[in-house]
């Protein structure tokens, strides 16, 4: 029999409101108990004093590149990142080559997890068949072979009819369905967000509107088809408050926020910075604020990094020409240590609940939770150790990140998957 014990630590889980220092016991990749003084003989053991236990973190928005384009990112080496960030399960979106748009993709995303990834690997199907928007996949084939959630992120479903028809198909099957919220109209080739900034460095802008008006929509319909509607990296104010209003009237919606969209405006986009480049753009400091209030009001559910590896390649072009998109697995954990956590903005157990139970509840998984017989995954995390992150030393095979040499207070030192230490900090 595997046991493992982890001595000491501040376990912190908001599936059970449970926030005590002790140790947890783990058998056979399952948590058996928590309780003080529990012997470690003839057991692996790691010294947790002075560092939080959690629930292993789940990113529900990552894109893992595999299969089509793997010079960028491959379920190992992307699995490998989720781990240093602390991650012990993530969701990869469909936007593959081909789209995972039907079951025999997605059981080769999970026969290629099975043999390579270091964490558990959740697929998201597409909505419509090869993401155009116009037919729909097969949901049902998806979700038997594995699928947790619907989605054509990286776009969004145009046609508001089969928006409707997908959100009923999703309510049939109880799958969430993750809308990638942008009227293509509005956005209509934008580069960033439209505003004071776009204009100064001259490009085009993508208006706030066009995430605004396809959040509205997708509301309506929501209700009108009863599903379980989610908002991808949600980024602007007024679409916050819509989520809230959606909340208050009971309906079935939930919202993700990435780091980057509560840590950094469009202000910060450098002439000609790819690694600021992404859709949705990085709006204006009010935007951030609402985005920071929505995740401390609990309007926002998870946090998830929407972690898109590109080439060095593709974004050493221009501005105008390189592809959307930042890595973010290995530093969700600091980012939003420093701007949610440290800055006030959420308690500790409101920061673990964005990582674990509610990206869990979200897709009914079941994760995200320390209780005695649930599968032990694990993240031990610092809240203050200072460390650089150097995105060269990077897991990732992408090195699109805007946060290179930034220096954080707290982030992970342990991940956990089925009992078994993944990762370690060096
Ligand atoms: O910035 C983005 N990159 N936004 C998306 O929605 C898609 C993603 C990608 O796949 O690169
Ligand atoms: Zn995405």
């Amino acid at each position: 029999m595997a046991r493992l014990v982890i001595k000491n630590g501040r376990i912190v889980d908001p599936s059970q409101n449970l926030d005590r220092v002790c140790d947890v016991a783990i058998e056979d990749g399952v948590v058996r108990e928590m309780a003080e003084g529990i012997a470690g003989s003839g057991a692996e053991t790691f010294d947790a004093s002075g560092l939080v236990v959690a629930p292993g973190f789940i990113d529900m928005h990552v894109h893992l590149r595999e299969p089509g384009f793997e010079q960028a990112e491959t379920i190992e080496s992307g699995s490998r990142a989720a781990a240093a960030g602390g991650f012990t399960s993530i969701c990869c979106m469909p936007n593959t080559h081909p789209v995972n748009d039907n079951p025999e993709i997605t059981q080769y995303i999970c026969d290629r997890a099975r043999h390579f990834a270091l964490v558990n690997i959740y697929p998201i199907g597409a909505i419509t068949k090869n993401s155009l928007g116009t037919e729909l996949a097969d949901i049902e084939g998806m979700k038997r072979t594995g699928a947790v959630a619907i989605s054509d992120d990286g776009k969004p479903v145009m046609n508001a009819r089969v928006a409707q028809r997908a959100m009923e198909a999703a309510a049939s099957l109880d799958l969430p369905l993750i809308e990638h919220c942008e009227d293509l109209d509005l956005s209509d080739g934008g580069l960033m967000h439209e505003g004071a900034r776009s204009k100064d460095l001259g490009l085009r802008g993508i208006p706030r509107s066009s995430e605004d008006v396809m959040v509205a929509r997708d509301i309506i319909l929501a209700e009108v088809t009863g599903a379980r509607y989610h908002v991808a990296h949600l980024s602007s104010k007024y679409s916050v408050e819509m989520v809230a209003f959606a909340k208050r009237r009971g309906l079935k919606v939930t919202a993700e926020a990435t780091p980057h969209h509560f840590v950094l405006a469009d202000s910060d986009v450098p002439p000609g910075g790819c690694n600021h480049k992404m859709k949705p753009p990085l709006r204006e400091g009010g935007d951030v604020s609402a985005v920071k209030r929505g995740i401390s009001s609990g309007a926002i559910d998870a946090i998830a990094t929407d972690h898109a590896p590109h080439s060095e390649a593709e974004k050493r072009e221009s501005f105008e020409r390189c592809p959307f998109g930042i890595i973010g697995l290995e530093t969700a954990l600091g980012l939003a240590l420093e701007q949610l956590y440290h800055a006030g903005a959420v308690t500790l157990q409101q920061l673990i609940r964005l990582f674990t139970w509610g990206p869990a509840t979200i897709l009914s998984l079941d994760r995200g939770t320390l209780r005695p017989g649930a599968a032990a995954d694990v993240t031990v995390f610092a809240l203050d150790d200072e460390w650089t992150y150097d995105v060269n030393r990077s897991a990732s095979k992408s090195r699109n990140t805007p946060f290179d040499g930034r220096k954080f207070r707290g982030g992970p030192v342990a991940t956990v998957v089925a009992g078994e230490i993944i990762w370690r900090r060096e």
